[in-house]
């Protein structure tokens, strides 16, 4: 038997990026004075099509006038950016001779400004480095700017890029991948769709709530994902349904960043597990798939953790005064539900136009081969378990 000894009693580590900015125009405030410490002359910026219709490209390019620097701009990175994309952006930088990368847009735009920057100093293919922290050399200096309050890469050590095999995902993991400098500016994600926002808003809760309900979870993680729960619970609706409101706007992306603080130390477990088997199945957004599987999670896991979900229900602002902790835990489970309900996004798989009850032993065979997160649940889940829960994501809850 071994003896599975837990953060409490054990040493462990935690790592976010170099240096962190945030608040209301702090791009303005000190993007150029950044550029011009690091004595950039040849910039390459990395962006999609949405950031630069939404004209968030040209505001940063307009603070970028006044200095003497070369830039170019790749602005065609795809939702789910694939290895060519990564391979292509690879040649780019190695022949550009670029000293400086800045990463402006949501968590794929963000993933691959990240591996752009490494690939340039690190020889061979992207697929060379697929894996747990293969690549030897620190990368170019890169400065990342999320546009979305949601997936917090600017501060992970994770790369997620389309598999090569249809259905597939790469995951890259390095410490040389967190951003050198973010700045985290509310401004950039008020133009943020309600869908996007609803959507990278419910990722971040799944990462403060799995991150919580974590063996791994830590006295630091779990800091950070209280105040991040809070966060999200009073102010997701009204990003979604107010997207000029700054107050709200920047406690969500206060929230996305401390949630993926948090779950990079203690890891995320269940839901992230069956989201990614879901999303990629059903071809899903991210933020989209791990919602839907929350509450069932949080549901699977109450027997195991009741105090902690009872937690929950207190930082979501529920009434728990005289309760057990499994009723607490309960009203935790329906506070979830609630704010996916509010903000328009499915609560079961019933409302996903191509799921099939059919799929279930392909979807329990994805979630259950994502060891990786399974580990860090609170309760053992098996594969009978999977079963149970995603056949129950067939019907919905009734709690
Ligand atoms: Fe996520």
């Amino acid at each position: 038997v071994t003896i599975n000894l837990r953060p409490w009693y054990q040493t462990y580590r935690w790592i976010s990026a170099g240096e962190i900015f945030f608040g209301v125009n702090c791009i303005e405030e000190q993007l150029s004075k950044k550029i011009k410490h690091f004595q950039a002359k040849q910039i390459l910026i990395i962006t999609d099509k949405g950031v630069r219709n939404a004209g968030l490209l040209d505001k940063v390019l307009k603070l970028l006038e006044a200095i003497d620097v070369n830039l170019e701009v790749f602005d065609d990175v795809e939702p789910e950016p694939s290895l060519e994309t990564a391979e292509k952006l690879k040649e780019i930088v190695r022949k550009g001779k670029f000293d400086l990368i800045i990463g402006i847009g949501g968590g794929s735009v963000l993933d691959i400004s990240k591996l752009t920057a490494l690939m340039a100093t690190n020889p061979g293919d992207v697929k060379d480095y697929i894996g747990m922290y293969l690549i030897k050399n620190k990368g170019l200096p890169k400065i990342l700017i999320p546009t979305t309050a949601g997936t917090g890469s600017e501060v992970s050590e994770a790369i997620v890029l389309k598999g090569a095999l249809p259905g597939t995902k790469a995951v890259i993991y390095s410490e040389y991948a967190p951003g050198d400098v973010v700045f985290l500016d509310p401004v950039m994600t008020v133009t943020l769709p309600p869908k996007l926002t609803a959507a990278t808003g419910m990722d971040a809760l799944s990462h403060a709530i799995e991150s919580y309900m974590s063996i791994d979870s830590t006295p630091f993680s779990e800091a950070f994902s209280e105040k991040a729960i809070q966060l999200i619970a009073s102010n997701l609706r009204k990003a979604v349904y107010q997207g000029e409101n700054l107050i709200a706007r920047y406690n969500m992306l206060l929230a996305s960043t401390l949630a993926t603080m948090a779950w990079t130390q203690s890891s995320v477990c269940q839901g992230h597990a069956i989201g990614l088997a879901i999303g990629t199945q059903y071809g899903l957004p991210h933020g989209v798939s791990v919602s839907l599987a929350l509450p069932y999670v949080m549901l699977f896991n109450l027997p195991a953790i009741p105090e902690r979900i009872a937690r929950i229900a207190e930082l979501m602002g529920e009434e728990v005064k005289g309760m057990s902790p499994k009723e607490a835990g309960i009203k935790a489970i329906k506070a979830v539900i609630n704010l996916q309900k509010d903000i328009d996004l499915p609560t079961t798989l019933l409302e996903i136009p191509n799921a099939r009850r059919e799929d279930i032993p392909a979807l329990v065979d994805g979630a259950y081969k994502a060891q990786r997160l399974l580990k860090h649940s609170p309760r053992l889940t098996t594969k009978e378990d999977l079963e149970k829960i995603i056949s129950l994501m067939f019907k919905g809850l009734d709690i």
